[in-house]
């Protein structure tokens, strides 16, 4: 039995309201890195409103299993959230994403099995939609994770006549659900769609290169919103409803939004099998004659403590090696001797949106410091030293200049405009695009070789030396 029982049904609106509020709400907060913690208690809160009424609700079913559930789901999420990495974020996000459109599938498939196939017209077309969308979701969500864990080759997977394939399994999907809605009131009918969309699940993602994921996680996002949304017509449940369509809007938009920032449609992301061909191997520069120039931490010190204006590049390379917390203390360092420091930040720095300003933010970096791409580019021209730690794609001129190279158009940090440019990294491999940086070959660019916590590490020692 509930511990409070709500029957009155404009105490449960009003609640559901507050749920809701307390989502949108928690949306905005989330939109700026200073109020994201504020956010996130916020649409807690929401969710604390909303799961507490549902269960308040006459009628609610099986406590024992609710309890178990709960309990069960609570501890691996609690222990998942304590222990992941920050660079393992995105296929924490793939797998609590497929969690959720499998759990909107099994909710449409139980409510059909229940009530022996016999829902009404609105009902049923509820339950495909939920059943068919859950089931991608969580099926193509499972494959992400499986290849940012490396679980399975991050390379795009590709066969001849895949659209075909995949297509006919969508349309063979698709059928069913049509001949479900048209009053088939059969179970296997069902069991079938739903084994066809996990199918189609599975074939979506496989051709998508690993480093894409954040993409299309974003956009499995999206579809598990939608599907919890129908699942919500299905349970007849506004709170549901509202939620899965937010989460729909909000995973559409950051789709869109980082597709713009890569410069790439999301038809490209998503049947371009982008990574799959690489210019030159890797490690060997086919130049002009040219060399990259290799530098020392003593002579970086040295140019960093004498100038004016340094601007420091995190990219993803720093946020493997966790450099972050050491780049705030050389900052500082830097600070105390008058240089003045800012970050520069590029919306699709890292592997998922905000990477680096959350690593960043965790490292007790001030939010002032961080200047976004078109606030800081036409900075660089007055800056002594642009500081590029694990950054590659994002700083590469090609995209300005080489209408040949897979990023041209993609919008990038001038850092080749700075007086001086240091390269940090650990080789002269490329980046997540696969190809060559002509900035490693200027005249003003010096490359700091090793792990990027290893040499932010020297640096602090070489510059307190000075
Ligand atoms: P990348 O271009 O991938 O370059 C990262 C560099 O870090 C590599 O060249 C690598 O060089 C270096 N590195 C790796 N481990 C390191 C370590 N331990 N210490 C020092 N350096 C290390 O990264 P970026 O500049 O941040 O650009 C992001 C790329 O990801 C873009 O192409 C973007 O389109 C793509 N992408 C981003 C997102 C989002 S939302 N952020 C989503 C999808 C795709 P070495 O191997 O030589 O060390």
């Amino acid at each position: 039995m509930p511990l409070l029982l709500i029957s009155d049904p404009d105490v449960v609106g009003i609640l559901y309201l507050v749920a809701i509020v307390c989502f949108i709400v928690a949306l905005r907060f989330l939109s700026s890195p200073k109020n994201a913690r504020r956010g996130n208690w916020v649409g807690g809160v929401g969710m604390l409103v909303a799961v507490g009424t549902t269960l308040a609700l006459d009628g609610i079913g099986n406590w024992g299993l609710i309890i178990a559930g709960g309990v069960i789901g609570g501890v691996i999420g609690l222990i998942g959230a304590r222990t992941v990495k920050m660079t393992a974020m995105p296929q924490m996000v793939a797998l609590f994403n497929g969690v959720g459109g499998g759990a909107a599938a099994l909710i449409a498939f139980s409510e059909f099995h229940v009530a022996g196939g016999d829902v009404s017209g609105d009902e049923i077309v509820s339950i495909v939609l939920s059943s068919l969308i859950g089931a991608i979701s969580f099926a193509g969500s499972m494959v992400a994770f499986a290849k940012l864990q490396e679980l399975v080759s991050g390379r795009p997977i590709v066969f001849r006549g895949q659209n075909v394939f995949d297509g006919a399994i969508l349309l063979g999907a698709i059928g069913l659900g049509i001949a479900l809605v048209a009053g088939v009131q059969s179970q296997a009918a069902l069991v079938a769609l739903i084994v066809l969309a996990l199918l189609f699940g599975v074939m979506f993602v496989l051709p998508i290169g690993g480093a894409d994921m954040p993409v299309v996680i974003s956009l499995l996002n999206a579809f598990t919103g939608l599907a919890a949304s129908a699942t919500g017509f299905v349970l007849d449940s506004t709170v549901l409803i509202v939620a899965g369509m937010l989460v729909g809007a909000s995973g559409t938009l950051l789709t869109l939004k980082m597709a713009v920032a890569m410069n790439r449609s999301v038809t490209n992301v998503l049947f371009g099998a982008f990574g799959q061909v690489k210019t030159g191997p890797a490690g060997v520069r086919e130049d002009d004659g040219r060399t990259a120039r290799a530098t020392t931490p003593d002579d970086v010190a040295v140019q960093l403590s004498f100038a004016r204006k340094v601007v420091v590049v995190p990219g993803y390379g720093m946020a493997v090696a966790q450099a972050q917390h050491d780049v705030r203390q050389l900052a500082e360092l830097l600070e105390e001797r008058g240089v003045d420091v800012a970050y520069a930040i590029h919306p699709v720095a890292g592997r998922m949106p905000g990477h680096m300003n959350v690593l960043l933010a965790e490292a007790n970096v001030p939010y002032d410091q961080l200047k976004e791409m078109d606030e800081i580019n036409p900075e660089f021209p007055q800056t002594d030293v642009a500081l590029v730690i694990g950054a590659n794609d994002v700083t590469n001129p090609a995209a300005r200049s080489d209408q040949s190279s897979p990023i041209y158009g993609m919008p990038i940090l001038d850092v080749d405009k700075a007086a001086s440019v240091i390269v940090m990294k650990r080789s002269m491999n490329p980046g997540f695009a696969g190809i060559d940086n002509e900035l490693y070959l200027e005249p003003q660019t010096t490359m700091l070789f090793g792990d990027a916590k290893d040499s932010v590490v020297k640096l602090i020692g070489a510059v307190k030396a000075q």
